[in-house]
């Protein structure tokens, strides 16, 4: 005869390989603080309102603790055999306190406890994220403010399209992540709710208080209905969303940084300690970082899709299906602070390659769109500024030289609104300090983003 817990209905001792395929504990052993703090609040409450005695009690915490320290010293055996972190804590604290051990499961079901332990497992994780986040967003504000004086080409289809201030590229970064921010903590606030308490599906015939335990455990307070607390998982898929938005800015960011780290644009070196070699090409210095982190964003959305799947179809309340949601979990956490981890000592310790960058910033005709200004307040309607523009960069490019490089009356061929003032309209500083709008690359604009960023900051 099996020992299982459930055992009594059955007749046959469950088949090894079922056994395996079935038993969840190998990786949701990774819940197992949670289980137990779980299971000490329900405990506490279960004497609170006299359905145990107040020894069963004091043995379950103490039996509890045992455990804990069991498991955190390396001596606990995770069994297949036991299924799960649920079963395999309660079966244990039955062997070391007898009967009161049997007893904890009073007036509630593994449906709850496990969407308990998973929302606690999240709350903890997700506080990490924003930790990692905030101190991105630090990184990111300084680099911007070390590097206030420097150019570069702005892109759009990657090809030169505007001069930027390298704090004004930077700094977009910033807006991404303090956007993953909100969301990450967003998601913390709506999954902030106690499902324990909620038994299988129904609810309990005992008189229990989920008031009590949602407030012991840290919970905002419980869940309203019991049935859509055992059947939720929007929490997890809302937590794997947030996860993969950021992953892919960070995936942007890094594709950025293979870029501008090639020779061909060398705008940045990464710092040695980030990069790998090659084994056959003694000269190589290869971006492997930015390029995992690149890499791994596909799995993070593999995890959001792989969830949303199992849960597309499935019908009220708890359906084994759900066991499948733990690992794609897993793995992005893993994944997102890896990834979030690398990426603040990348930023912090590349280098910017700034001639390389200035140069760019005045190469391909970057500044055509000041000139195009420049006819329009001297009276030039813009479509018509847009076409003498147009006929000036193709005449200097047929020339092999940039507009600045132009006589006056070589552009006067062109519109005779044009003067000498031209020169000082077409300069990169000009350029950039002339987008003085909210938001926009000058100088002042970007300081005002900084101030901004770090109020941000100092108020997270
Ligand atoms: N190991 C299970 C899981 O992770 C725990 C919940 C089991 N509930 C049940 N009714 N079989 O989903």
């Amino acid at each position: 005869m099996s020992e299982k817990m459930w055992s009594g209905r059955f007749t046959l001792p469950t088949d090894k390989f079922v056994e395996e395929f079935n038993a969840s504990i190998h990786f949701d052993k990774r819940f197992y603080k949670y289980d137990i703090k779980g299971s000490i609040a329900h405990a506490q409450m279960l004497g609170k309102q006299g359905i145990i005695s107040s020894q069963d009690v004091q043995d379950i915490e103490r039996g509890l603790a045992q455990v804990l320290e069991e498991i955190e010293s390396g001596k606990f055996e995770f069994l297949t055999q036991d299924e799960d972190i649920h079963m395999a804590v309660e079966k244990r604290l039955t062997q070391l306190i007898g009967d009161a051990g049997k007893r904890l499961h009073t007036g509630r079901s593994r449906n709850d406890q496990v969407a308990v332990d998973f929302r606690m497992y999240l709350k903890a994780e997700i506080q990490e994220v924003l930790a990692l986040i905030n101190n991105l967003l630090g990184t990111i504000i300084n680099k911007a403010e070390k590097n206030i004086d420097v150019y570069m080409p702005g892109f759009t289809h990657l090809q030169t399209a505007q001069p930027i201030l390298f704090a004004q590229y930077i700094m977009a970064y910033f807006q991404m992540l303090k956007r993953d921010y909100g969301r990450f903590a967003d998601c913390l606030e709506r999954m902030d709710y106690s499902p324990l308490g909620s038994g299988a599906l129904a609810g309990t015939t005992f008189p229990i208080d989920r008031h009590f335990t949602a407030e012991k455990l840290g919970f905002k307070a419980p869940t309203e209905n019991t049935l859509d607390s055992v059947s939720d998982r929007d929490f997890a898929i809302e937590f794997l969303s947030a996860c993969s938005i950021c992953q892919m800015h960070l995936s942007r960011f890094s594709e950025e940084l293979i870029i501008y780290s090639t020779s061909e644009f060398a705008f940045i070196e990464l710092s040695d300690d980030f990069c790998t070699g090659s084994s056959i090409m003694p000269q190589k210095k290869n971006p492997d970082m930015p390029e995992l982190i690149r890499g791994k964003t596909g799995r993070v959305y593999g995890s959001l899709i792989s969830m949303l799947t199992t849960m597309k179809g499935l019908p009220l309340a708890y359906n084994k299906d759900m066991q499948e949601d733990k690992e794609p979990v897993f793995d992005a956490v893993d994944t997102i602070k890896a990834s979030l981890k690398i990426f603040a000592p990348m930023v912090e310790k590349m280098t910017l390659l700034t001639p390389k960058m200035v140069k760019a910033a005045t190469a391909g005709y970057s500044t055509a769109t000041d000139y195009a200004d420049y006819l329009v307040r001297k009276g030039v309607p813009f479509r018509e500024s847009h076409h003498i523009v147009g006929s000036t960069v193709a005449y200097a490019i047929q020339k092999g030289v940039d507009i600045s490089e132009l006589t006056l009356d070589e552009f006067k061929r062109f519109s005779n609104v044009i003067e000498s003032d031209i020169y000082g309209s077409i300069t990169l500083e000009a350029s950039v300090n002339a987008r003085k709008a909210y938001g926009g690359t000058a100088r002042s604009a970007v300081e005002t983003q900084i101030k901004n960023g770090r109020n941000f900051l100092d108020e997270i």
